[in-house]
């Protein structure tokens, strides 16, 4: 069978999250975010939860083998078999190599850079606020909700992320540079990778990624 396979890359706070959102349901695929079910794991205090949060709070990347198990376990279920849209994921390129090892020949790989300069970033992260219940991404300026607080989509409570600080987002800003940037020069070798400018307005890079993530399907 057929999937459709869509990733997206940015560093943090390029809008993966927020876009992943809409194209997951403008396109029905279900959306894998690597660091929403690190979170959840948290939440619901598991092993994987537990070894994951030093990780993460210190803006660090999450071991590949975690990752990878996680991640292969998720997209094995029955949601994922027409595709799936993947943020945040790969983020090293030990862990494309891994993904390209599990994908067919007849799966169809579209890659979707979305690019911020980090001068904008910080800002954007420290007035985030994210849906614990659908993964909704707003900014206290940028993107507000209707309500404060509350998720405009599903009604869920709005919390800051709690490594969303000054200080860890510069380390999450550095690990980006260090591994996940030289993913972006994987796939172009092997798949192609397409651009957008992530400095535009949501509305305008949400256009942008669909017209990409369109070109999948044809
Ligand atoms: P993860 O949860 O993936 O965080 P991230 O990559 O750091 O990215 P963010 O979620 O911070 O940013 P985003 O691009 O989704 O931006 P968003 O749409 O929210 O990972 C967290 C941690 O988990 C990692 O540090 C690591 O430890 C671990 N981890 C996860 N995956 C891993 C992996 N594969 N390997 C190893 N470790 C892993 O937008 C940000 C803000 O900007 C929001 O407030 C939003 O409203 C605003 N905004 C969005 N678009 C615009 C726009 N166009 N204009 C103005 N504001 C905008
Ligand atoms: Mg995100
Ligand atoms: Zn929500």
């Amino acid at each position: 069978m057929v999937r459709q396979v869509l990733i997206l890359l940015g560093a943090p706070g390029a809008g993966k999250g927020t876009q992943a959102v809409r194209l997951a349901d403008a396109l029905s695929l279900p959306h894998v975010s690597t660091g929403d079910l690190f979170r959840e794991n948290l939440s619901q205090g598991t092993a994987l939860g537990e070894k994951a949060k030093g990780y993460m709070d210190s803006g660090a990347l999450v071991p590949d083998e975690l990752v990878v198990d996680m991640l292969f376990d998720r997209v094995g279920r029955d949601d994922c078999g027409g595709g799936y849209l993947l943020d945040g994921f790969p983020r090293t390129v030990a862990q494309a190599e891994a993904l390209g090892s599990r994908l067919g020949a007849d799966d169809r790989v579209r890659v979707i850079d979305i690019e911020v300069p980090d001068s904008a970033i910080v800002e954007r992260i420290t007035g985030r606020l994210s849906c614990g219940s659908c993964g909704a991404v707003y900014h206290r300026t940028f993107n507000p909700p209707a309500a404060e607080g509350s998720c405009d989509r599903c009604g869920g409570a709005l919390s800051q992320r709690a490594d969303d600080s000054a200080e860890v987002v510069e380390k999450r800003l550095a690990a980006y540079h260090e591994q996940t940037a030289p993913v972006a020069g994987w796939y172009r070798e092997r798949v192609g990778i397409q651009t957008v400018d992530g400095t535009q307005s949501p509305d305008e890079v949400f256009s942008a990624c669909r017209a990409c993530a369109e070109e999948v399907a044809s």
